[in-house]
C-alpha cells in the first residue's frame, strides 16, 4: 500500500512541485468548483498509478493541483463510487494520496438526497456526523500501521474548529447552512420512502452514494475533515413525485456556485 502510494505521489511531483494544504473532493455536478482553482495543473486519473479511471456522470476523472486564493490546493474532479464497482480501497486510494502529497485537511462534497423533512430542495448542509450504511468499511484487511491504527476513534471525524469556521464564513457570506447526518447507501437505485423513513427514524438528515469511506480513511490516516451536502432533491415519498439523476445534476449546476463561494472563502481563512 506504502509503495502504491509512494508511487503516485511521484508521478504527481514529476509533474509540479506544489505542496497542497488543503485536498477537494467534488461531488455530482459540483466540478465547478475546479474553476477557481489558479494555472491549475492538471492530471487525468489514468496517467496516475493506482488511481481507478471515474465513470459517474459529471464527475471529470482529473487531479488538479494549484491555488484558490492563497491555499495550495489538489482537487478531485470527479470521485469514485462504491456502485461503480470500484473496490473500497480504491475508491479511498487518492485520500491517502491527497495526505501524503502534504495535506492536512480534505473538504468532501457530495450531491445528496434530503431526509429531514425542514430541508428543501437547493439547501446545502454541513455535515457533523455520518452514519456508514454501506454494509462494508475501507479499512477491512490489514492494517498499515504507518498510515494509522487499526480500530481509529471516529468520535470527531468532521473537525468541530472547521465547522466552527464553516458556519462563521457562511454567515459572513449571507448563505444559511443546515446542519445534519449524512447517511451513504450503495446505490445506485434511490431509496423507497419507506427506506426514506427508516433513515429518518435511524438519525440521518440526508441520504447519498459516496463521502463516508473517503471520510472514514482520512480520518485513520489523521487529516482534518470538513463535509458539506448539496441537497438536491427531497427523499422518495417526501414529495409525491420521482427522482431522476438528471434532477441531481440540475440542482447542483444550479446552486453549485453558492457552495463554490462558500469554501474559496472558508479556504481563505484557513
Ligand atoms: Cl434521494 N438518495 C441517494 N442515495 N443519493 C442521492 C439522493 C438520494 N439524491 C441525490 N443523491
Amino acid at each position: 500500500m506504502l509503495e502504491k502510494i509512494n508511487a503516485a505521489v511521484a508521478a504527481i511531483r514529476e509533474k509540479t512541485p506544489l505542496i497542497p494544504k488543503v485536498g477537494i473532493v467534488l461531488g455530482s455536478g459540483l466540478g465547478g468548483l475546479a474553476e477557481s482553482v489558479q494555472d491549475p495543473c492538471v492530471i487525468p486519473y489514468k496517467e496516475i498509478p493506482g488511481f481507478a479511471p471515474s465513470t459517474a456522470p459529471g464527475h471529470a476523472g482529473k487531479l488538479l493541483l494549484g491555488k484558490i486564493g492563497a491555499v495550495p490546493v489538489v482537487c478531485m474532479q470527479g470521485r469514485l463510487h462504491y456502485y461503480e464497482g470500484h473496490r473500497m480501497e480504491d475508491i479511498v486510494f487518492p485520500i491517502r494520496v491527497m495526505k501524503a502529497l502534504g495535506a492536512e485537511t480534505v473538504i468532501l462534497t457530495n450531491a445528496a438526497g434530503g431526509v429531514n423533512t425542514s430541508y428543501k430542495a437547493g439547501d446545502l448542509m454541513l455535515l457533523t456526523d455520518h452514519i456508514n450504511y454501506l454494509g462494508t468499511n475501507p479499512l477491512i484487511g490489514q492494517n498499515e500501521e504507518q498510515i494509522g491504527p487499526r480500530f481509529p476513534d471516529m468520535t470527531y471525524v468532521y473537525t468541530p474548529a472547521l465547522r466552527e469556521l464553516a458556519l462563521r464564513t457562511a454567515k459572513e457570506c449571507g448563505l444559511t447552512l443546515q446542519q445534519g447526518v449524512y447517511l451513504s447507501t450503495t446505490g445506485p437505485s434511490y431509496e423507497t420512502p419507506a427506506e426514506i423513513r427508516m433513515f429518518r427514524t435511524l438519525g440521518a438528515d440526508a441520504v447519498g452514494m459516496s463521502t463516508v469511506p473517503e471520510a472514514i480513511a482520512a480520518a485513520h490516516c489523521g487529516l482534518q475533515v470538513l463535509g458539506f451536502s448539496l441537497i438536491t432533491n427531497m427523499g422518495a415519498g417526501v414529495v409525491d413525485q420521482p427522482l431522476s439523476g438528471e434532477e441531481v445534476i440540475r440542482t447542483a449546476d444550479a446552486r453549485g456556485h453558492d457552495l463554490q463561494h462558500l469554501i474559496s472563502a472558508i479556504l481563505e481563512k484557513m
